[in-house]
Formats: C-alpha cells, structure tokens, sequence
C-alpha cells in the first residue's frame, strides 16, 4: 500500500464505497475486507482495466486515511463525518431513496435534515473528484447515494465528461413525485452527459419524470439542454447548449473469473464437501442475498414451508441453505428484518427439522468468492425472489458457475436479470402458489431440460459479461461528448 499523492487520473470512478472497507479490530489494529454488494464487484475489474483512480468512503467514520494504493488500484478516500454516516448515508440514501426507487417496500422518510447532509456529502465527494481528475478526463459517478455530483462537479470542473450510472431501479413517476426533492435529483443528474440504467423501464421512468418536471420531450432518450440563463428549464450548467442521454445498460459480473475458479480443484472439492456435510440431500435449494427487505427472504421461506407442511418437499431429502450477509445494520428496517427472519428460521425449524435435518440452514455471515462458487456449485435450485432488485448479480454469477450445464434458477421479474435471463423459471414472489409450482417444478424438472435452459442462460452471462457492459456505456459516453469537444469547451470557458 502506498501513497499516490497528488496525482491526475484520466478516468476516475466516483462511489459511496471503496472497494474494500476498513475494519477495526478489538484492539483498534486496521486491516481492509472486500466491500458488500454488487457495485464493488462489478466495477472492481473495470478499474483494473483503465487504470484509473477510485473515489469513495472507507465504510468507517471519521477516517482520516489518505490516498493509497491497494492491490493495483489508486483509491482515494473521501472522509464522512459520523454525523454525515447517519444523516446522508443511513439516513437520506437508505432510509428515503433506497425504499422510494424500490417501490416503497419500505416506508421512506422524508426528513430535511437528512436531505441537508445528503447535499453537503454530495458537495464533499464531488470536490474530491474535481481534484483527482486530470483536465479533459472522464469521471463515471454512480448509484444512487451520488444523483447530485454530476452537476456539482460539472459547475466545478467544465472540462470533464461525465458520466451516471445508477445501480438500483428508478421509480415511476407517481412514487417519485412524493420525493420533496424530486426536481434538484432530476436537476442533478442531468449534470452528466449520459445517464445509464439497468432497465429500460428505469430509463424510461426517468425521462418520464424529466417531461413531468420540465415540460419537454425527450426523443430517443436524448434531452436537450439550453444555455446557461434561459428559464425554469434546467440550464446546461454552461454557456453552451447540452445534450444528455439516459439509456439501458444491464450490469453484469466479470464472467471469467467465476469460470476460472470452478476449474480450481479445491473449490470443486469445496462444493462436495457441502453436500456431504448437508447429509447429501436429493435438492439443495440456495438462497445468497444482503439481509434486506427488498430481497425477498420471507417470501421465499413462507412458500417453503408451505411445501413442507404439504409433504410435497421432505426435510429428509431436501434443505434450503440461505446466506443473509449483514447489511446496514444501524438502520432501524433492517434490525426488523432481522429479527423477523431470524424468528421465520426459528419457526420453520421448530417445526420441520429433525434432529438429523434442519429445514432452513441459516448462516448470517458474508463469504469470500471461492466459498460463494462451491455454494453455487454445490446447489440444485437457486432462489432469488426479489420483490424489486436493479439487476441481482447473484442470478448471474450461479450461471457463470455452471460450467456442467446444471442447476435451476428461480428468478423474479421484478429484478433486472429477468430481462436477460428469459430461460430461468421466472415467477413473481407475491404470487406464493405460483412460486411454490417453480419451486418444485426446479426439483422435478428433467436433466435434460435443465442443461437446454442453463446452456442459453450461460451463453447469455458469458458474452455479456461485466467488461462488455463497461465498454458499452464508455463508448456511449464518448459519442456523446467526445474528448474533443470537451477541450473544446474548456478552451472557451479559460
Ligand atoms: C447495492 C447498492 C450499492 C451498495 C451495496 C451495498 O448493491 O447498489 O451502492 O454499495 O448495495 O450496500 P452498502 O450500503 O453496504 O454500501
């Protein structure tokens, strides 16, 4: 680890949180762990490919760390104070935009103090920004916790192309309007140049929200910006007119690398292991989520448990395995969840297990990647039952895993991976019938059936991987605004 000092970057990705987080031991001793969530690994190898600076948080308040050098990437970390943790980060991106942009699973709180933070720590990260890019570089804002940077840092740094991308599903209109802020979110992001989605439908709610607010149209998803000065209409936030672009691009994960550890010997003998230690049962069904409400868990445990009650599944014979890697953990809806799933677990097992057999094997721990793929491999039926998920790139990575062609996915439509993966047993988890049929038609259904579907879903996750995905939306962005007209404009503006 060293220091990078004062160093420009050419390209510059902008993030609530560093790819790995600091973590304090009992006797204050520091040491770094991968991040949690889809993000961080998504955009992990991108970065190594372009070689650029990562600005982010370091997941600990009032960490004074300087920038520095881990594993090859230049990380830069912006420092939040813990007044700043729980008002912009527990408070307004997860306890109001989390739950607004996932359909309002949850109840969001609309409070004015955390909306002043959520301003103040947007200011704080798009100065950091502004000092690592070089002139004329490419800054890539994303996710949700950051809609404000792109026009923050287009009015400190001109000369810079910028682009959004938003990791989570964007609402329709008359959930977003509740938002008292809509219009400086709307006004915010259109700072960037192109603005990417997961879903086509979440572009499209988004300019949807652009026409509502501004009285406009936006032909092929393309909004054209006046110059500076001229009305109610959100300005270029320059002298000169502006054209932004909200559009789809499905994230996904680095492909390669879930293929090049199913081939590693001790993670296949990992995946055996598991089984063995679950008694080899005939189905093991996996469940891998952040312990969140959007995630669906309950969901998948009533219809579960249904099928127990119904002797249509047998604990003899079948275990779900569901890993809920903490997450969030001072937000008050997330200790509820806790404790409602952990009551669930408590309940199920009560009344189905045997001595030999849990029902539900529950384990509340996040877990590196070659332990998540011998689970992946060691699983007949993964469940992901999302009731609203941006893309879900836990169904993705099962996928990449399946290198002999098995397994069943249950994917919900209600996450973004369901617009790709068309071959996965789609089903809508509010639906619990029509989810306990998916559940056992994945432990009936024919090897041969499984091996057509899984073969098309591979073929899908393997060509369309992460680094297609980053290569799609940069090419976009410099269509757009091609570093030309970038110096271009920065010569005007000296
Ligand atoms: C989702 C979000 C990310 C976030 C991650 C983990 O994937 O899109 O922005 O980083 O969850 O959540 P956390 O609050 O721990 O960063």
């Amino acid at each position: 680890m060293t220091d990078t000092g004062s160093e420009r970057f050419d390209f510059v990705v902008v993030s609530n949180r560093l790819p790995v987080d600091r973590v304090l031991a009992h006797d204050g001793t520091p040491s770094w762990k991968p991040s949690p969530g889809g993000l961080v690994t998504a955009l992990e190898p991108v970065m190594r490919a372009n070689d650029g600076a990562w600005v982010g948080w370091t997941g600990v308040a009032d960490d004074d760390q300087q920038p520095f050098e881990a594993d090859d990437l230049h990380l830069v970390p912006v420092r939040l104070s813990a007044e700043a943790v729980e008002l912009y980060y527990e408070g307004f991106s997860n306890d109001t935009i989390w739950p607004l942009y996932h359909d309002v699973i949850a109840q969001p709180t609309y409070s004015r103090r955390f909306w002043d933070a959520y301003v103040a720590v947007n200011q704080q990260f798009a100065e950091a920004a502004a000092e690592v890019a070089a002139q004329n570089g490419t800054v890539w804002v994303q996710d949700y916790q950051l809609q404000l940077v792109p026009r923050m840092l287009r009015e400190l740094r001109p000369d810079l192309v910028i682009g959004f991308f938003n990791h989570i599903p964007f609402p329709a209109y008359g959930l977003f309007s509740q938002l008292p802020w809509r219009l400086q979110i709307v006004e915010g992001l259109l700072g960037a140049d192109l603005i990417g989605f997961q879903r086509r439908a979440d572009a499209g709610n988004f300019l949807r929200a652009v026409r509502r607010l501004f009285k406009v149209q936006t032909p092929h998803g393309r909004v054209e910006l006046p110059a500076a000065g001229e009305g109610r209409w959100p300005n270029s936030m320059s002298d000169r007119p502006r054209s932004v672009v909200a559009k789809h691009f499905p994230i996904s994960i680095d492909a390669k690398a879930y293929v090049a550890l199913v081939e590693d010997p001790a993670v296949r003998a990992r995946a055996q292991q598991i089984r063995d230690d679950l008694g080899d049962p005939g189905t093991i069904m996996l469940g891998v989520d952040r312990l969140d409400y959007t995630k669906g868990i309950q969901h998948r445990f009533t219809a579960y448990a249904e099928l127990l009650a119904e002797g249509k599944l047998d604990v003899d014979d079948t275990v779900l395995v569901q890993i809920a890697s903490p997450s969030r953990e001072r937000v008050e809806t997330y200790r509820a969840l806790r404790d409602e799933i952990e009551l669930t677990v408590g309940r199920v097992n009560g009344e189905y297990g045997t001595i030999r057999h849990s029902a539900i094997n529950y384990l509340h721990h996040g877990y590196p990647r070659e332990e998540m793929v011998a689970l992946f491999l060691a699983a007949d039926v993964m469940l992901v039952t999302a009731l609203r998920d941006g893309m879900n790139l836990v169904a993705k990575e099962y996928v990449a895993t399946r290198g002999d062609d098995d397994g069943v996915l249950v994917l919900s439509e209600f996450a973004g991976a369901a617009d790709e993966l068309k071959q996965a047993l789609l089903i809508n988890p509010h639906d619990i019938d029509g989810l306990k049929r998916a559940m056992l038609t994945a432990v009936h259904m024919t090897r041969a059936e499984r091996r057509t579907r899984m073969r098309a879903l591979r073929h899908r996750v393997l060509v369309h991987d992460v680094e297609r995905w980053s290569r799609d939306f940069l090419e976009a962005l410099a269509a757009i605004r091609p570093r030309a007209s970038a110096q271009a404009a920065a010569a005007t503006e000296d």
